[in-house]
């Protein structure tokens, strides 16, 4: 089932993806209210995690029914992870990081307990995915590979046609075209490389990073659909790849992430002390509240409303399911930086939510530069003061999600229509191009 947490999605019933209901290990029936959370300690739900942000809806607003409990192991008391983790390199005994997973084995060291697990800073086993303790991480892994599409899937005939005959677009048409395959596609390539060469070491717990594994796979294939989204209509692909170098706008925004991945990619940088602790938290709202979760969306807009004109569609078809992929990403990216402040809360200080709050409305600005650049005219309905409104809307909820004050107070959204978008396993999506409700597979033949 997804987590369609996003601020634009329409309270929705949930609709039964088989995987979701895939055994856990060690199962009991669920007491109706949701698993007690202590830090470091217990199971933790997504409605744990709503509490964080006060009243905020922060991480399902449609809760599935309560998530299984994990039965207590009740081996005899077993050497705390603490005791017995392994020795680690001086720098990070130094800032009191957690392990990585590829540690040196020691033999006949006591099992992995759930309360042993720590999203950040843990010295438990990496390598043991069960018992599970964040519910919510593992429950978004079967979600993704639910979700799985494939970007030669989807035909691009009618784009190539309508890209090669010259009345066939306007000249702003095709620069929101342009502008956003140049901006996507190295924008997830930048994303995949924070995940797997700065986020993933730094989240030492194994159900979290099996999503990230799956999400970084996700990034792969949106970087893909660019590409074959650029070779199907013949584009320059060398003006296509190098816009983030070579355009303001799109340069801008790979410009205001890279400080904060660079850091955390340092060898020698260790999360365990308060400020490395803030500075991954920064990192994390950077990337997948503020890059993913508020730089990705005008050009989604642009794109996805030349589908609803019947332009494109292959093209904004793509966007739709990289929206998809996208949306439960920057959901994931909510529920781990709630989780580390439930862990952590001597983290999250006044000051620190206020250097937050100003990221995100810095990002706003720059993101309104953006709409700006890419429609200096208005074009396909659509004008650059919309997207002012739209990215402050979006921005208010993203703030809630995480426990910041709202930032723009009575803006609404110019965009409802987004909200349909994303309700893709429902219906038949709007381009009619083909059925939307994909699931993995189907049978193997072994003939
Ligand atoms: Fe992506
Ligand atoms: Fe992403």
């Amino acid at each position: 089932m997804l987590n369609w947490d996003d601020p634009l999605a329409t309270a929705r019933p949930q609709t039964d993806p088989a995987a979701r209901h895939a055994p856990h290990a060690r199962h009991a029936p669920a007491p109706a209210a949701a698993a007690p959370v202590r830090p470091g300690g217990g199971v933790v739900s997504n409605a744990a995690l709503m509490a964080t942000a006060g009243s905020a809806p922060m991480v399902d607003p449609n809760p599935a029914p309560a998530q299984p409990a994990l039965i207590a192991d009740t081996e005899p008391a077993a050497p705390t992870a603490e005791q017995r983790a392994p020795e680690r390199d001086a720098a990070s005994d130094q800032a009191g990081g957690g392990a990585t997973g590829l540690e040196d084995l020691e033999l006949g060291a006591g099992r992995v307990h759930v309360d042993d697990k720590k999203i950040i800073n843990c010295r438990a086993d990496l390598n043991q995915l069960v018992p599970f303790k964040y519910d919510w991480a593992w429950q978004k892994y079967l979600d993704a590979c639910a979700n799985h599409w494939m970007p030669q899937e989807i035909n691009m005939n009618a784009d190539i046609a309508l890209w090669k005959d010259p009345h066939g677009l306007t000249d702003d048409e095709r620069t929101i075209i342009k502008r956003n395959l140049g901006f996507f596609s190295t924008a997830d390539s930048l994303v995949a490389n924070n995940l797997v060469l700065a986020v993933y070491r730094h989240l030492t717990n194994p159900e979290c990073r099996q999503y990230l594994l799956r999400q970084a796979f996700e990034e792969a294939l949106h970087t893909h659909s660019y590409q074959y989204a650029v070779e199907s209509l013949g584009l320059d692909e060398g003006e296509i790849f190098n816009m983030y170098r070579e355009v303001p706008s799109v340069a801008r925004k790979a410009e205001w992430a890279l400080p904060y991945t660079q850091h955390l990619a340092d060898p020698h940088f260790h999360t365990g002390t308060r400020e490395n602790d803030q500075r991954l938290l920064r990192e994390l709202v950077a990337f997948y509240v503020i890059f993913e979760g508020l730089f990705f969306y005008v050009g989604f807009v642009q794109v996805l409303s030349m589908g609803r004109r019947n332009k494109m569609t292959g093209t904004a078809e793509q966007f739709q399911y990289i929206l998809r992929d996208e949306s439960m990403h920057m959901n994931f990216g909510i529920d781990v930086i709630n989780q580390i402040k439930i862990e952590n809360p001597h983290l999250w200080t006044a000051e620190f939510k206020q250097e937050l709050v100003d990221m995100i409305r810095d990002a706003v600005q720059l993101e309104a530069d953006y709409a700006h650049e890419t429609m200096p005219r208005g074009v396909l309905g659509l004008n650059a003061p919309m997207f002012e409104e739209y990215l402050q809307f979006i921005a208010n909820r993203r703030c809630a999600q995480i426990g910041l004050p709202e930032q723009y107070p009575g803006v609404a959204n110019p965009f409802p229509w987004m909200s349909e978008v994303l309700d893709l396993k429902k219906e038949k999506n709007f381009f009619e191009t083909r059925v939307t409700e994909y699931q993995t597979g189907g049978a193997l033949s072994w003939d």
